[in-house]
């Protein structure tokens, strides 16, 4: 069975409390992780899957999101007239390599509501969810590894990470079974519990491949933990009629909608250029 996902569902509307003060006017997604907003990172990841078309859950404020990936004839005019041309082409490659969509959630009532929100633009067909507060460094994306799961079984699939035991209460977390090496059958799943009720340690992260079904679920679901419809609820009810598939991917995972996951992720990006690793580590040295 070959089921060819196109579809990526992008929720940006939360309000991103935890990096106030920077975040009372700049979207979250659009702090940079070195010198690239956060959210091209994802938009990347979810083009290099395969991914084609990308709708962008948005609220007032975030206008910038969808600036950032459209043409800015000014700014390449200068660049253009200086020679940058290095500079140009990346810019101008953000914008030819996507079409964004946006739909607007008009109240912050949580990512379950986010994803709702989308229903119309996604119709009737599977599709991913990838969330900007989450980012993965892997040769293969994370969602491409989700993706592949779905293509084979056509059931939805959730990414997993295990984190010590005193940190479930921040995630959704699965009850399963592990069927092949790195892929569980999930039995049911719970929204942050309590750490000594948790039935795993195996986490949810942002990165999702849904069946159409969720929407259904997500419209019955009651708000749930903070007032808010929670997907991992919607997901639990839509366990309870059709399989559900959770995958321990690989890669090195940063929480950066969390201040200490995006300093950590700054620095790993860091490093990773040829010319800042260098003087980065030297600098490292002299402070640690
Ligand atoms: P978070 O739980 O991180 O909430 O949302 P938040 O508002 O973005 O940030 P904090 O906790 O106040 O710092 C997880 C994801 O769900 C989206 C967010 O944009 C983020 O990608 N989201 C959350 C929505 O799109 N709408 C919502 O109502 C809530």
């Amino acid at each position: 069975m070959t089921i060819k996902v196109k579809k990526a569902v992008i929720p940006v509307a939360g309000l991103g409390t935890r990096l106030l003060p920077a975040t009372k006017t700049v979207p979250k997604e659009m702090l940079p992780i070195v010198d690239t907003p956060s959210i091209q990172y994802v938009v990347e990841e979810a083009f290099d899957s395969g991914l084609t078309e990308m709708i962008f859950v948005t609220a007032r404020g975030k206008d910038s999101l969808e600036d950032h990936f459209d043409f800015a004839p000014e700014l390449e005019q200068v660049l253009e007239q200086r020679g940058n041309t290095e500079m140009l082409e990346k810019l101008q490659s953000i914008s030819t390599m996507i079409d964004v969509v946006s739909v607007r959630q008009k109240k912050p009532l949580g990512l379950g509501h986010a994803v709702l929100s989308a229903r119309n633009l996604v119709g009737n067909e599977p599709f991913a969810v990838l969330l900007s507060d989450d980012i993965v460094d892997d040769p293969t994306p994370c969602v491409r590894q989700l993706l592949n799961i779905y293509e084979e079984k056509g059931e939805s699939v959730v990414a997993l990470r295990r984190v010590p035991r005193p940190d479930v209460k921040r995630y959704g977390i699965i009850q399963g079974r592990e069927i092949e090496p790195r892929t569980h059958a999930i039995d049911a799943m719970v929204e942050k519990p309590d750490p000594k009720d948790a039935p795993s340690e195996l986490a949810i992260v942002g990165r999702y491949v849904l069946h159409p079904d969720i929407f259904g679920c997500l419209e019955r679901v009651k708000p749930g933990k903070g007032g808010e419809i929670q997907l991992t609820d919607a997901m639990a009810d839509l366990n309870r009629q059709r399989k559900f598939y959770g995958y321990e991917f690989t890669g090195e995972h940063y929480d950066i909608g969390d201040k200490l996951g995006f300093v950590r992720a700054t620095v790993a990006y860091a490093l990773k250029r040829p010319d800042l690793a260098g003087p980065l580590k030297e600098f490292l040295r002299t402070i640690a």
